[in-house]
């Protein structure tokens, strides 16, 4: 049976809440990414927002530190344009040998005025259900 992990950095929540989401729905601990990795697992569900169109310098010390113990790793994210943080974290990749999951699931989160309510509960039902679909 494949091991998997989910891991969160989130500054205002949106990122928590995706990542207790889909740890209800696979029974599974969500945790910040202050709890490293004890042990490899074969995927990880990596849950993160967009600031100033970057993931977080701690997200990146994370993913050096752990990604490599990861068979894959699966974005989940946030951001207020909806936009994925996906490129930065290919490049971290390419730079750290880790797997990056062609899989991952993206919505918007609330900054300011924009996207008012984001995630909402529709957000966090499709997380969930992506998560399940994943680990079929
Ligand atoms: C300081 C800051 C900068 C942000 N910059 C961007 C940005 O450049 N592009 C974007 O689409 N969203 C941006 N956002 C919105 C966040 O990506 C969005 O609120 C996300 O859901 C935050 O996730 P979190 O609550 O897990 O921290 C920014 C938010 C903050 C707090």
């Amino acid at each position: 049976m494949a091991t998997i992990a989910i891991r969160y950095f989130s500054r205002t929540g949106h990122s928590k809440q995706l990542a207790e989401a889909i740890g209800e729905a696979l029974n599974l601990p969500a945790l910040d990414i202050e709890s490293g990795l004890e042990k490899p697992v074969d995927m990880l569900f990596l849950c993160n927002g967009m600031y100033a169109a970057r993931i977080d310098g701690k997200l990146k010390d994370f993913l050096v530190a752990n990604g490599e113990k990861c068979g894959e790793i699966i974005n989940v994210c946030t951001s207020a344009s909806g936009r994925s943080t996906r490129s930065q974290l290919e490049k971290l990749a390419e730079k750290h040998s880790f797997h990056l999951s062609g899989k991952e699931f993206c919505c918007k989160g609330a900054f300011h005025f924009l996207a008012k309510g984001r995630p909402d509960a529709d957000d966090l039902k499709a997380a969930a259900a992506f998560a399940v679909a994943v680990t079929m």
